[in-house]
């Protein structure tokens, strides 16, 4: 069965058109269906309500001034488990600690810092129907899925 996931391509990313080609280039090549697509910008209260768990946390400043800092562009994407497969592709959230450990993977290989790490990705079924939700609010995940 089909199973959905939320991915980001962060402002770092967006910024660059190699790189966001890049990542495009990746989903497509791990097969991935991309049911919907959007380029977007927050607004930091958007990027504040997004990452409200984070709140407190020392880089919870520098995490939202960034989220809300330029476009970027976010997938609805389905795949045989779409959520473990894009994290694994994704890599750590430290960047030098993907570079020592899964050095082939997206911020591994394009992210800058621990926050200006190239992408989101849902980290549950249930983060991603939340987070689906919020980034496409017209979406109908569960039309979606029952018709798969
Ligand atoms: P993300 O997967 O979007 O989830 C939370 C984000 O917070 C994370 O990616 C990073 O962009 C950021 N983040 C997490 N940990 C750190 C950290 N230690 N230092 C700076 N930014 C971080």
């Amino acid at each position: 069965a089909l199973q959905l996931t939320l991915a980001v391509i962060k402002p770092d990313a967006v910024a660059h058109p190699l790189i966001l080609e890049a990542l495009h280039q990746q989903i497509l090549e791990n097969r991935f269906i991309i049911v919907q697509s959007k380029d977007l910008v927050w607004k930091r209260k958007d990027s504040e309500k997004f990452y409200a768990e984070h709140s407190g946390r020392f880089f919870y400043q520098r995490l939202v001034e960034f989220m809300s800092s330029g476009p970027m562009r976010a997938y609805i994407l389905a795949r045989k488990d779409a959520v473990s497969y894009w994290r694994e592709l994704m890599g750590p959230t430290k960047v030098y600690r993907a570079r020592h450990v899964a050095p082939g993977t997206l911020r591994a290989q394009y992210g800058l810092t621990d926050t200006r790490n190239t992408t989101h990705g849902s980290d549950s079924i249930e983060s991603a129907m939340r987070e689906i939700a919020f980034f496409f609010p017209e979406f109908q995940a569960h039309e979606w899925i029952e018709r798969e």
